[in-house]
């Protein structure tokens, strides 16, 4: 008989690496392949924020899935007006009106084509390593993208990428032609990589005196991964658009962009628009993820944990530590496919990222002590060097 992944092969596009397991069921925070029983550390790349079948999300469907199944934003409802109050109430402050749609690349990409729009100017500056999408515009400010994958005969604007935490490169990169800087605060897909608080504030200043507006890519660190609502609450700075995806209904397809007054003051009937985005399931789900994360605490599990996971996982392989909160990259002196695969054989899933000596954790916000102490005494177990 054919394993899953032959029996995908025949008549799906290959275009993913995969891993060596095929689950079938999983709850809390284990997936279930075969008689074996894996610890995700990995949160199917930051999505499961509330872990797999989650009593709450699930009444939640069941509900919604019963009461209103589908309607498109040709009319509007009660239950997309209260994801929004919601999510307007997590998001930092100032940032008071939502626009849904279904992934992190739409909403970057409908974050900058604002942005070119509303500024009348035709350059976007992005960070060197970053990621934000696979289409035209999220692909453009995307590190790397035009050599390995774009595509495109051209960009929709200029891209200047910045060197990361160079603030000299702020004030080169950033000028009075700049639409807008887009960033992720900690880099997900470079592995976790913290952005410094300086080089952070120099863009937030450049884009004040220059006019630019300021794009936070929350798609991985929002919804309470990095031990705060939002790591823009890390900082102190004040986006003009944030947007969000990936954990904000905890797996069902879903993205927002935030914006401010001053945005939404410019915004109109047919300047954005979505079929999917702001589908009654997804936004039941919104709020029923927001209340939970409120609820049971978990930005402040996400706090102590990561506390406890920074003291004791330069341990094994691990030399030291990069991230914040839940969105950790374990730097490591071997490479990291191979960390990655012992650990898989122990039973516990974690991701890779671009850098190649860099596993990434991505856990759901649910996930307990003991979990991690299992991650550490399996890492001591492996070979250092
Ligand atoms: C920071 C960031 N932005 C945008 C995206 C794109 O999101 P999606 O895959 O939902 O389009 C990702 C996906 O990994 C991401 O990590």
């Amino acid at each position: 008989m054919m394993n899953a992944r032959e029996h995908e092969a025949q008549h799906l596009l290959k275009v993913y690496g995969q891993l060596p397991i095929e689950p079938t069921h999983a709850k809390g925070v284990y997936l279930t392949y075969e008689s074996r029983q894996i610890l995700d550390l990995y949160g199917g790349h930051a999505v499961a924020a509330l872990g797999y079948g989650h009593p709450d999300m699930l009444k939640t469907l069941n509900e919604q899935a019963q009461t209103l199944f589908f309607q498109s934003n040709a009319v509007a409802m009660e239950v997309r007006a209260e994801a929004a109050d919601a999510l307007a109430d997590f998001a930092p402050a100032g940032l008071n009106h939502v626009f849904f749609a279904n992934s992190g690349a739409e909403v970057n990409e409908n974050a900058l084509r604002l942005a070119c729009k509303l500024t009348g100017r035709s350059r976007v500056a992005a960070i060197k390593h970053g990621f934000h999408g696979r289409t035209a515009a999220a692909g453009a400010v995307s590190w790397g993208a035009r050599d390995k994958w774009y595509g495109f005969p051209n960009t929709p604007f200029e891209v200047d990428f910045i060197d990361r935490n160079v603030l000299a490169d702020v004030t080169d990169k950033v000028s009075y032609e700049t639409a807008a800087v887009i960033l992720e605060l900690v880099q997900g897909l470079a592995g976790g990589f913290d952005l410094n608080s300086a080089f952070i504030h120099a863009i937030a200043d450049a884009c004040a005196d220059k006019g630019a507006l300021l794009i936070v890519d929350e798609v991985q660190t929002g919804m309470g991964r990095c031990g705060q609502a939002f790591a823009t609450d890390l900082y102190n700075i004040k986006p003009d658009i944030l947007t969000v995806a990936k954990s904000i209904a905890g797996g069902f397809p879903c993205a927002a962009l935030i914006v401010t007054d001053a945005i939404a003051s410019e915004i109109g009937p047919g300047d954005l628009g979505s079929t999917f985005g702001g589908g009654p399931l997804a936004c039941a789900l919104v709020k029923t993820v927001i209340d939970v994360i409120e609820r049971d605490q978990l930005m402040r599990n996400v706090r102590v944990l990561s506390g406890y996971i920074e003291e004791n996982c330069p341990v094994g392989p691990v030399d030291r530590l990069q991230g914040k909160g839940f969105l950790l990259g374990l730097k490591c002196r071997r490479p990291a496919i191979e960390v990655r695969n012992e650990l898989l054989d122990r039973n516990i899933l974690v991701g890779t990222s671009t850098d190649p000596h860099v596993i990434r954790l991505l856990p759901p916000l649910i996930t307990e002590e003991k979990h991690f102490t299992r991650l550490i005494e399996s890492l001591a177990e492996l070979p250092e060097i």
